[in-house]
């Protein structure tokens, strides 16, 4: 699963971007893009925000807010259950340790070599799937839980189609909860400082965030949807929308996460969770 990356790095490891752009990315353009970007970032990311992560630990978001203390997935014990976008796995190890029979997805080969990885550290061998999310290698109705921290929705084009696959492979009465980018952080600049907030592009304007290589190709897309969206393509697919969570940041945590920092998360949100259900 491994795979070596070509792209230049900065000092921190990760993709060193020729260019920015505003500009269309269809969806193969996405996940081909994203899965290069992915592979190379793989160990700068774990080693930047591994030990925050843990090895067997569900964390939602950067605002801290943990699976052992939301139980926004219900009951696990003896669930089936699918990580769609597991990175390294460290959600995955925690359910498969609450009990659950779990089966973790990403895109990146690096990701998943990591998630190999800590899978023979801890002794905790979770089951890793290398598949887009748009097209997952399950069977229908085949899984009681889904669920995804980050991992794959905010880097597809087509959402649609990612949450119908997520919608079909769960069983009815199935649950499926995802953290995503709250759509409020799309107009802000990206940085940590609460002196920096101010809108500087429309919330409205849904033309990905593009990253480029010297030869003005595609290595990086963020796809931006409202809140509105979010809860169409949801609605779209068949799901019941439950809840949507807007974690709060959790008193005395100090770890920075990009963007998210303690002294902006007491300001804005970070993360908007989609706590949906399959009619039964
Ligand atoms: C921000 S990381 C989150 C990983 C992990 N859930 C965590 O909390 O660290 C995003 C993950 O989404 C994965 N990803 C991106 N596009 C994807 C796609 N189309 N299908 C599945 N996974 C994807 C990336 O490879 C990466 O591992």
């Amino acid at each position: 699963m491994d795979t070596p990356s070509d792209l230049p790095l900065d000092d921190a490891g990760y993709p060193a971007p020729g260019g920015v752009a505003r500009r269309p990315a269809g969806a193969a353009e996405s996940v081909a893009a994203n899965r290069r970007w992915w592979d190379a970032a793989a160990p700068a990311y774990l080693a930047e925000h591994g030990t925050d992560l843990g090895d067997a630990d569900f964390l939602w978001c950067p605002e801290g807010l943990r699976e052992a203390d939301a139980h926004l997935l219900g009951d696990v014990a003896g669930r089936r259950v699918l990580e769609v976008g597991c990175g390294s796995a460290p959600c995955a190890r925690w359910l498969r340790r609450a009990g659950a029979d779990v089966v973790a997805l990403d895109v990146s080969g690096g990701m998943l070599a990591r998630a190999a990885e800590l899978n023979s550290a801890t002794g905790i061998a979770v089951p890793l799937v290398q598949a887009d999310v748009g097209a997952l290698p399950l069977s229908a109705a085949s899984v009681d839980l889904a669920c995804s921290a980050f991992g794959g929705l905010p880097f597809v084009a087509d959402v649609e189609g990612a949450l119908a696959e997520v919608a079909r492979v769960l069983r009815p009465g199935g649950r499926f909860v995802a953290s995503v980018n709250h759509p409020f952080r799309w107009p802000l600049p990206d940085s940590p400082d609460p002196g920096d907030l101010r809108v500087v592009s429309s919330y409205f304007d849904r033309t990905p965030y593009v990253e480029t290589d010297e030869d003005d190709r595609t290595v990086y897309v963020e796809h931006h949807r409202t809140v509105g969206d979010w809860v169409r393509a949801v609605v779209g697919a068949g799901l019941v929308l439950e809840e949507l969570v807007e974690p709060e940041w959790t008193p005395g945590r100090t770890q920075e996460w990009g963007q998210w920092s303690p002294a902006r998360g007491a300001l804005v949100p970070g993360t908007l969770i989609l706590v949906c259900a399959k009619p039964g």
